[in-house]
């Protein structure tokens, strides 16, 4: 049963992107900002590998790293949570969401105040606390809802439980996500009711966040539609407003996301766990507490192990972050950043994949490895880190055994092919070439044709080699005809394995090879 886990490190960035100047963030590091400091503990991410990772040159590096590492550049033109999770999860944003330094237009005011029937105080960039006991007087008095923003693209309503009901509240939040479409969809409506408490105001716990639907589907829509679990834990749920989501928690801090997590591992479940840790950003990051910060990334550490060891065979951990938040910068706001990416399991190889554009990858990734409709953005690394499972190393071998007995006399170019059919006998291939030239049959053909004249009609998988003298020499993907004869028998999603040596290959459905393609049914 596969299962992916995808833990957010909040804010965790590993570096400025090139762009970085543009969102004020030159010189932003956090992860290089808090390995400064004396409650930073590196262990468990040092032996995944971390130290290895583009531009981590201030850490150090890992021989035999356990995990699959990369940097990923942000393709979306933003720095914030919902769009750095929008993207982990498969959806590229091109303009970031709206944010007011000036309060929202008078067009969203005067629409909302007439949906509500209640008039609006203050309509700045405040803070939280400070906004009721400014404004919460005179919204007694008169009735009129605190409407307040930050340097995050929210639109707050802040109220006296007394005064207004909070499901009356909620239905107005409601109303502004109604109202806050097109070039003013922010991503989050915020209900910030407030009671007074020996004559002060205090907000309570009634808090609720309504998000901005994701624009496209996402890998847990997909996910979802294929009838995998997704099961939200931390910020997930709301970040995502719910969709695509089958199962959540809502955890109050690290400590408690990864219990949850841990827990997680028990269940039974195929499909995605996909976790949060907000404490790094909301309690340090935005804070610029730097010791903090550090000893909340020390806590992680000292916890991996614990998870790492109870990951199951088929079970792969995903490591990243959604922005930066760095603690030493000259601002509390988040900050434009690469972000790791740690992939671990029994079946992945510790590759170091370099820097990747799009954080969307990770989607891709996952949702290949479990099978998934999935059709987002995102290029997939998975072929790049799987380990071969048993059956591929075999056809692999038998392939490539079948490319020493190739006739190539002409092109002096050498291919191998093996067909794996349905009741697990294996039929091999080899180019063989002819002095007219046009009579030269293909690998991949002479092992289909072989597989079909001993009766054989259903084929599971497909390996194939190139090179010369014997030796494998870059990739030999299968050429136009023998895909269409592979298209008589193989359905969509059947396999191809481009070899690269004897034991690497790179992944492709014949549906990828062969998109859009002439086969039986269009003459039916
Ligand atoms: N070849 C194959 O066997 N399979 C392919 O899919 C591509 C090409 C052979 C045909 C020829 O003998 C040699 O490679 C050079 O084109």
């Amino acid at each position: 049963m596969k299962r992916v886990f995808i833990i957010v490190l909040d804010s965790l960035g590993i570096g400025e992107e090139p762009d970085a100047p543009l969102f004020g963030d030159k010189d932003c590091n956090t992860l290089q900002r808090i390995s400064g400091s004396d409650k930073f503990r590196f262990d468990s991410m040092k032996r995944m590998g971390v130290g290895n990772i583009d531009g981590q040159d201030y850490l150090p590096s890992e021989k035999k790293p356990l995990a699959a590492v990369a940097r990923l550049q942000e393709r979306s033109m933003g720095k914030d949570t919902t769009i750095g999770h929008w993207e982990i999860a498969g959806v590229v944003s091109p303009a970031p969401l709206p944010t007011y330094p000036d309060g929202f237009p008078d067009e969203v005011i005067k629409e909302f105040e007439a949906a509500t029937g209640r008039g609006v105080l203050c309509n700045k960039p405040y803070s939280g606390t400070v906004v009721i006991n400014d404004y919460g007087e005179e919204h007694i008095k008169t009735g009129k809802l605190i409407v307040y923003t930050s340097a995050d693209s929210v639109f707050q309503i802040a109220a006296h439980e007394d005064v207004v009901p909070l499901e009356q509240l909620y239905e107005y939040c409601r109303t502004a996500r109604k109202i806050l479409r097109g070039k003013h969809a922010v991503g989050r409506v915020i209900a910030r009711p407030f009671i007074t408490v020996d004559g002060k105001f205090v907000r309570t716990a009634n808090r609720r966040d309504f998000s901005l639907l994701p624009p496209a589907e996402t890998l847990l829509d997909a996910l979802q539609k294929d009838g995998k679990t997704v099961y939200a834990v931390g910020k997930i749920n709301d970040i995502f407003a719910g969709q695509g989501v089958t199962k959540h928690v809502i955890t109050h801090g690290n400590t408690e996301g990864m219990k949850v997590a841990l827990d997680a591992l028990d269940l039974d479940f195929e499909g995605l766990c996909f976790v949060n840790l907000v404490d790094f950003d909301m309690l340090y990051g935005h804070r610029q507490d730097v010791d903090g910060y550090a000893a909340a990334f020390s806590e992680f550490d000292f916890w991996l192990p614990s998870f790492t060891a109870k990951m199951k065979e088929d079970d792969v951990l995903i490591i990243t972050a959604d922005h930066g938040c760095d603690p030493g910068d000259s601002h509390t706001d988040h900050s434009r950043e690469y972000v790791p990416m740690i992939m671990y399991g029994k079946n992945i190889n510790p590759v170091n994949l370099g820097t990747r554009r799009g954080f969307c990858d990770i989607a891709a990734t996952a949702a290949e490895y479990l099978d998934s409709t999935y059709r987002g953005d995102g290029v997939s690394f998975l072929s790049d880190v799987i380990k071969p499972t048993k059956t591929e190393k075999e056809l692999c071998k038998s392939a490539y055994e079948a490319m020493k007995n190739s006739y190539a006399p002409y092109s002096g170019f050498n291919v191998g092919a093996a067909l794996m059919c349905k009741n697990g006998k294996v039929y091999t291939g080899c180019n063989t070439e002819n002095a007219a030239f046009g009579p030269s049959v293909c690998a991949e053909r002479t092992a289909v044709f072989k597989a079909t004249s001993e009766g054989e009609r259903e084929f599971t998988m497909l390996a194939v080699c190139g090179g010369k003298g014997g030796v494998i020499k870059g990739l030999c993907p299968p050429c136009g005809v023998c895909r269409q004869v592979l298209r008589e028998f193989c359905p969509d999603d059947f396999p191809v394995l481009i070899m690269k040596s004897k034991t690497t290959f790179i992944k492709k459905t014949l549906g990828e090879l062969l998109p859009l393609s002439f086969k039986p049914d269009n003459i039916k």
